[in-house]
């Protein structure tokens, strides 16, 4: 059955729902409507997107939950500029709580994020039980140093932090903040650390709208997905569930006040660029 239904009176067969149709789903007939080609559909709903006259709908991407956007917002160069590279990771929060009705907010943009084949496919936990959050501290610590005492290879990334952390006892791991949101996927989801990597990229460019600060937790997540135990027990991770990802939020005690530099730009020019383009 098609996805499709085209009103009839209102197209006027300019074809370009066809034209950005991510897999060639969809084909002009010989009327010049658009129709299902019976190839597959990822219900990106760019054809009820675009159209121009409202005259395409979409079973999984219908018109009616789809928001009028009348001219695209582009921020000008400088803006946009600001805005991204103002983007830093917290690491230090005020005590202030997150309410759910925030985090649900930050989630809700993250979910829109790109992902392969538009398959999304990532889930959240969030924990914001003090006691809970310190554990999870405790436990990726120990893992830490269980990796240490092994002397593996990545362990030397950890000594210094590790060090710190039994000698002052401040949470090196999740950095005292008060919400910690933990992206899951399906275990045989191929894409699910992908996809969960653009979704927390959204997340931590919207957070600043909301007051919101934000750092990844790429140890916490290392440590969930060797397996470690105490860990995955401690967050009661359901079993068909693995951790693709993690950050941390909440409102940060101080503010950046200038842009930093970064590693220069490494571009090549292939050798058939045409150098009159430039
Ligand atoms: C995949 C990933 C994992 C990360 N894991 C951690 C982490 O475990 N702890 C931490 O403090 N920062 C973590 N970070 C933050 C980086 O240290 C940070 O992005 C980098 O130093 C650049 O600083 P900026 O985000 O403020 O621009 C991680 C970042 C990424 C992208």
């Amino acid at each position: 059955m098609s996805l499709l239904n085209v009103n009839k009176e209102k197209c006027i067969h300019c074809g370009i729902c066809a034209q950005v149709c991510p897999k060639n789903y969809i084909e002009m007939n010989k009327e010049k409507f658009p129709v299902d080609a019976g190839l597959t559909c990822i219900s990106c709903g760019h054809c009820v997107a675009i159209c121009p006259q409202a005259a395409l709908n979409h079973v999984q991407a219908p018109l009616s939950e789809q928001v009028l956007l009348d001219a695209t917002p582009v921020f000008d160069t400088e803006t946009a500029e600001r805005f991204l590279r103002s983007r830093r990771s917290v690491r230090v929060y005020k005590e202030n709580k997150v309410t759910k009705d925030q985090i649900l907010k930050l989630l809700n943009i993250a979910r829109l994020a790109p992902s392969g084949n538009n398959s999304q496919g990532v889930q959240y936990m969030v924990v914001n039980n003090k006691k809970t959050l310190r554990a999870i501290t405790k436990a990726t610590i120990a893992w830490m140093d269980e990796a240490i005492a092994a002397k593996e290879v990545s362990a030397v990334n950890y000594i210094e932090m590790s060090e710190h952390y039994h000698k002052t006892g401040e949470d090196v791991i999740l950095r005292n903040a008060p919400s910690f949101i933990l992206a899951l996927s399906d275990k045989n989801f191929t894409r699910g650390r992908d996809n969960t990597h653009f979704a927390l990229a959204y997340a931590e460019l919207f957070a600043p709208s909301l007051g919101l600060g934000t750092c990844w937790t790429g140890i916490v997540e290392t440590c969930a997905r060797s397996g470690y135990q105490p860990l995955i027990q401690l967050l009661d991770i359901p079993e068909n569930l693995t951790v693709t990802g993690g950050i941390i939020v909440g409102y940060p005690k101080y503010s950046f006040r200038r842009l930093v530099k970064r590693s220069p730009l490494i571009v090549t020019w292939h050798q058939l660029c045409d150098s009159n383009e430039f």
